[in-house]
């Protein structure tokens, strides 16, 4: 290798971690369920690269903690308080962040997660539909309101939370709506990609989660469900199960799925979509 190619290697990589380090820059981020656990990590890790973020939770506390981990940080961010399970919540969301910023560069649809575990048979049908409400429609619908407004920019780039339990036991409903996360991932990027509009997915495995504010139980304001009886033995069967899928042999950290999200938000997936990654430990 001459000097000159040693040289502009070395430079090269420096140039790359450099760019690598602010890959967000100037580009507003909305990230939903940023109150706790991967959604504030990855508003975390979205701020420190560059982005402009808007904190979107239904829940005050966790979204307003996170909004001042943001500021000390030197992130400019604003917290946006919006249920986001109906479409008018969802347009609600948008019109706040578009508001505040004029447009929106990044949508990660964080929001979701199971709410039972248990076997199928003993779910109710209205158990299921709220199950779909939170981890398939909040999806849904987020997707539907921001497409009007990166079409009319021709630029936009949509992570969508994916999960390993959708060959997983006891949560059918959540592993549903994952499935159907994946779906609408493959299909908006071959409809959107004209717009040049990326989608996609990254489907976390089983995640140590130290900051809930909010527990997985918890539906709306005053209204917090039973767990099942056995409950204890379904978590134990699913833990397992997943502990045998993952050959690191380890749950993962919520820092680690943000990272993954912000290398399919940024540019640096540029010529990325409609697939989904796999940060799981192995599993797939
Ligand atoms: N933690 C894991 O092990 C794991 C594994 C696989 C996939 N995932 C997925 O990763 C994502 C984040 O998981 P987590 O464990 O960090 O979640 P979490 O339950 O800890 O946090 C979710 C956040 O979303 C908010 N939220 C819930 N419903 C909302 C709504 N309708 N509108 C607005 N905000 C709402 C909650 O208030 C909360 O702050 C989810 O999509 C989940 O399915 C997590």
């Amino acid at each position: 290798m001459t000097n000159e190619r040693a040289q502009f290697g070395m430079a090269g990589e420096l140039d790359h971690r450099a760019a690598g380090g602010r890959r967000l820059k100037d580009k507003v981020c909305v990230v939903t369920g940023a109150g706790q656990g991967i959604g504030r990590a990855t508003a975390k890790r979205l701020g420190a690269e560059g982005g402009t973020i808007v904190v979107a939770d239904r829940v005050d506390e966790g979204a307003t903690q996170t909004l001042s981990e943001l500021h000390g940080g030197g992130v400019e961010a604003i917290k946006a308080l919006a249920d986001v399970g109906t479409l008018d919540g969802a347009k609600n969301l948008m019109q706040q962040a578009v508001a505040a910023y004029g447009r929106i560069d990044v949508l990660v649809n964080n929001v979701g997660g199971t709410i039972w575990i248990k076997p199928f048979h003993l779910y109710t049908e209205e158990e299921v539909k709220l199950e779909l409400e939170r981890s398939l429609h909040t999806t849904l619908w987020c997707c539907l309101a921001v497409l009007p407004v990166m079409m009319k920019q021709q630029s936009g780039s949509i992570v969508n939370i994916g999960s390993q339990s959708t060959r997983g036991l006891y949560r059918l409903p959540y592993a549903t709506s994952k499935g159907g996360i994946l779906a609408m991932t493959k299909v908006l990027a071959m409809e959107y990609g004209r717009y040049n509009i990326r989608i996609n997915a990254m489907a976390p495995g089983g995640t140590e989660i130290s900051d809930r504010v909010v527990p997985r139980q918890f539906i709306r304001a005053g209204v917090t469900v039973d767990e099942p009886a056995a409950e204890a033995e379904y978590r134990r069967e699913m833990a397992e199960d997943i502990r045998n899928q993952q050959a690191l042999r380890r749950r993962g950290l919520p820092e680690e799925q943000a990272a993954a999200i912000a290398f399919l938000a940024s540019d640096d997936s540029s010529f990325i979509t409609g697939q989904v990654i796999n940060c799981s430990g192995g599993q797939s």
